[in-house]
């Protein structure tokens, strides 16, 4: 279903194309910055609960800073110094965060009109032309951006280009998860399970020291599900660099492959995060102050939840780290899962 989702200060009409599945599950995405706006699921007691942050418009989207179901790229995270060196040739970037570059420095991807490239009841495919030294990145690029939702309850999101010079791509997806409902205020209780036994070190304005660091003994060990905000005022180091969790997880194992889940109990909602890639920055709305989002709803400091898979950050700085470059003419794919269902 598609519907009028607002016009933009600049005259853009927007839409919100709606997909539903057998089971109930509904999800709803933008051409406004390609974003995930609403995911609908019945709970536990067959209440339908709204399990992402979001705008009511468009307008909501455009004026909002903090990537709310955002689309992110070229390079989601940070790239230290806001440069990078690649074929010999120096690349300057925007430094928008204590002078690296974050989220694609700007010219932001979430802030512009993508064209809708294919529509059928249960995916939207939406386009845009990136054009060789936007923000800053070589190369042009036809970036797509797909997102389904399947009978098996998932969202799931393939990002692909193939571009004309050697680039970087790091693409993700900054939605903000509250699987009690999006208006329902701190996710402290809720539960998280991330498969990593490790996380990239990073200082204090989040760039990566090239350091893996064991989560064993620290509260960066999520190897087992336990409530996000048991440790999360602890005095470890990273997380008072963070001021909360905000940091990357070197993720085991290689391929798509289960990487991360967060439950309720107050709903019964579970959701899997199913990635491709090697690193997820699970991020817990910590700079969120107050945003005006659905419905009425006030979003706050720790409202939702970040799984924003990616290559780990500055890893265009770290020999050591994969990814992000791509070569002229090769394909950049990735695909990453949100997988639902409900436990009483
Ligand atoms: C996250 C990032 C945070 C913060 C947030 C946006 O991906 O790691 O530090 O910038 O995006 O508010």
């Amino acid at each position: 279903m598609i519907s009028e989702f607002g016009i933009t200060s600049k005259g853009e009409k927007a839409k919100l194309y709606s997909m539903k599945n057998g089971n109930g599950m509904e999800a709803a995405v933008t051409d406004y910055g390609a974003s995930l706006v609403k995911v609908l699921i019945p709970d536990k007691d067959k209440k339908i609960q709204d399990v992402v942050l979001g705008y009511d418009s468009a307008i909501g989207y455009e004026k909002g800073d903090v990537y709310l179901g955002a689309s992110v790229g070229r390079v989601a995270n940070r790239i230290g110094g806001a440069s990078f060196e690649l074929d010999g040739k120096i690349f300057e970037l925007t430094a928008n965060d204590n002078g690296n570059s974050l989220h694609g420095g700007r010219e932001f991807y979430n802030k512009r009109m993508w064209e809708v490239t294919g529509a059928e009841d249960n995916s939207v495919t939406f386009t845009i032309h990136s054009p060789d030294g936007d923000q800053g990145y070589p190369g042009n690029a036809e970036i797509s951006i797909t997102y389904e939702l399947t009978e098996d309850n998932e969202i799931k999101i393939q990002y692909h280009s193939v571009p004309d010079k050697d680039t970087l791509f790091n693409l993700t997806n900054h939605s903000y998860f509250n699987l009690s409902g999006h208006a329902s205020g701190s996710v402290l209780e809720q539960e998280v399970m991330i498969a990593a036994d490790a996380f990239t070190k990073a200082d204090e304005e989040s760039i990566p020291t090239g350091e893996l660091v064991s989560v064993e003994g620290t509260p960066m060990d999520f190897r087992d599900y336990k409530a996000i905000g048991k440790e999360i005022e602890s005095s470890y180091e990273a997380l008072v660099f963070g001021q909360g969790y905000d940091h990357n997880w070197v993720l085991n194992g290689s391929g798509m492959r289960t990487v991360a889940g967060m439950r309720s109990k107050e709903t019964g909602i579970v959701m899997q995060v199913d990635t491709d890639l090697p690193g997820l920055q699970f991020y817990t709305g910590n700079f969120l102050v107050s945003e005006a989002g659905k419905e009425g709803a006030e979003y706050k400091k720790r409202h939702g939840a970040c799984f924003e898979t990616q290559y780990f950050p500055d890893a265009v700085h770290k020999e050591h780290f994969e990814g992000p470059q791509v070569k002229a003419g090769e394909a950049y794919s990735t695909t990453t899962v949100y997988r639902f269902s409900v436990e009483n």
